[in-house]
């Protein structure tokens, strides 16, 4: 069900409500009703651009190349605004250095954009980022929804012994992390403010 539909439904389902005496707005158990609407987090924290963005990266969902080292990462979540409400079409800008800590600077190799779905659904395919000289490995990301200004952040890994030496780190800013099969999966919802 699209967004559109569902917040309509709950609208009427508000609506009716209002109109019922006040008994029947409590519903046993087991009984159909509108979702109660859930908290939304907090705005995601911006942080510096750092000094390796390069405007103009490519359009793809996997910045794995062949023959390129490094554990495989999975990155995946949803963009929300700040009324928990998907961000459809949202463009993500991912960033990163590669196992072994370094940039490319001059091509676009470990960087990338992708598009949120309708849902605000995003996922990207990439590999695990090396620590280099005085920061925590981390992996920079630029979200911009439709209508939203454009949030620069950076994301973490949960448990890594930089971070807490790491003067920019944030752990509002920690992929989740799982393993899944021969890989990693981290997940992280951005909230645009
Ligand atoms: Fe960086």
């Amino acid at each position: 069900m699209t967004y559109m539909k569902r917040r309509t439904l709950l609208t009427a389902g508000f609506a009716a409500g209002l109109l019922l005496p006040t008994g029947s707005l409590f519903v046993a158990a087991g009984q159909a009703r509108a979702e109660v609407t859930p908290a939304c987090g907090a705005a995601t924290p911006e942080q510096t651009e750092g000094p390796y963005f390069t405007p103009n990266a490519p359009l793809k969902t996997d910045l794995h190349e062949p023959g390129m080292k490094g554990e495989q990462l999975r990155m995946a979540g949803r963009v929300l605004d700040s009324h928990c409400r998907p961000v459809s079409r949202a463009l993500l800008e991912v960033w990163q250095a590669d196992a072994d800590g370094v940039y490319d600077n001059r091509g676009y190799r470990l960087r990338g954009h992708v598009f949120a779905d309708e849902a605000g659904g995003w996922m990207i395919d990439t590999i695990r980022p090396g620590r280099y000289p005085g920061r925590t490995p981390h992996i920079h990301v630029k979200v911009k929804g439709p209508t939203t200004r454009l949030l620069t952040t950076q994301l973490y890994f949960p448990n890594d012994p930089g971070n807490a030496r790491d003067g920019i780190y944030d752990p509002r800013l920690l992929l989740q992390l799982e393993q899944r099969g021969e890989g990693l999966l981290g997940r992280y919802d951005f909230v645009l403010s």
